[in-house]
């Protein structure tokens, strides 16, 4: 579903380079929800921002199933991100003045597909995400957990082919981290989706199939999930330990 092959990324202030991305190769395959963990400043939200073309890449190939949507139009691409992409953002980016309901629909109207098609596809989310009770609330009405519900529910409107999610427990507590990634989890079960998730948190990467380390802007290691979810647990937490003498907080 998704291909990073040699991606090399850096920026540039002055007459300063840094380099971020130093050869990062990866591969998400269709279903698959995958994680990617590494200290702060390792250039996550970098790789995000250069899968979803927000930002040029230096060198090196990203290829949405099999396409290369760097090459696209500024439209083309916008269609893309509505129609192909979902994203998930650590601060929920809602639309205040809209309702649940509403705001799940968006990509659907921007899409400009019929009302009962977006109404039908918006409820059965909303259920599964358990969020149907509050689809009239506003965003400042409901908890945390309840917002980035949503946000996912939304990103999901347009069936992408694969979800961009950036630290989406990051201001979340336990509580509420649990019911989000839940909603990953129904959405990869239930609806077969693709995600791929930057998170610090060891808790909510132990719920994927894969999680990535990245180190010096490269995949530092990768650990696939065979057995029991807690024993992933144990394992990502004792490669993060040994990694730079402990887990970020
Ligand atoms: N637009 C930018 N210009 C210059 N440096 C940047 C820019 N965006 C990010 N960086 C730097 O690149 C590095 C990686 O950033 P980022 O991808 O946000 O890391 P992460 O998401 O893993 O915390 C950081 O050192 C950050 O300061
Ligand atoms: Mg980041």
């Amino acid at each position: 579903m998704l291909k990073v092959n040699h991606l090399f990324k850096s920026y540039k202030t002055g007459n300063t380079v840094y380099e971020v991305l130093k050869d990062v190769s990866f591969e998400v395959k269709e279903g698959e929800f995958v994680a990617v963990m590494g200290p702060s400043g390792s250039g996550k939200t970098t790789l995000l921002n250069c899968i979803s073309c927000f930002i040029p890449k230096d060198e090196g190939e990203i290829l949405l199933k099999d396409r290369d949507i760097s090459r696209l139009s500024e439209k083309q691409l916008a269609r893309v991100r509505n129609e192909r992409l979902g994203f998930v953002f650590q601060d929920f980016m809602l639309l205040d003045g809209l309702t649940v309901f509403e705001n799940v629909c968006i990509p659907k109207v921007i899409k400009e597909a019929p009302y009962e098609e977006m109404e039908k596809k918006a409820q059965s989310l909303l259920a599964l995400f358990g969020i149907d009770a509050i689809s009239d609330k506003y965003p400042a009405e409901i908890s945390g957990g309840q917002k980035q519900r949503t946000a996912v529910a939304r990103a999901l409107m347009n069936d992408p082919f694969l979800i961009l999610a950036d630290e989406p427990t990051g201001n979340l507590d336990s509580k509420s981290s649990e019911a989000v990634i839940g909603a990953f989890v129904s959405a990869s079960k239930t609806l077969k989706a693709t995600t791929f998730m930057v998170t610090h948190d060891t808790f909510s990467a132990s719920y994927c199939d894969r999680v990535l380390v990245m180190k010096d802007g490269k995949v530092f290691q990768e650990l696939r999930r065979t057995g029991e979810r807690r024993e992933f647990l144990g394992q990502l937490l004792e490669v993060l330990a040994a990694m730079n003498g402990g887990e970020e907080k």
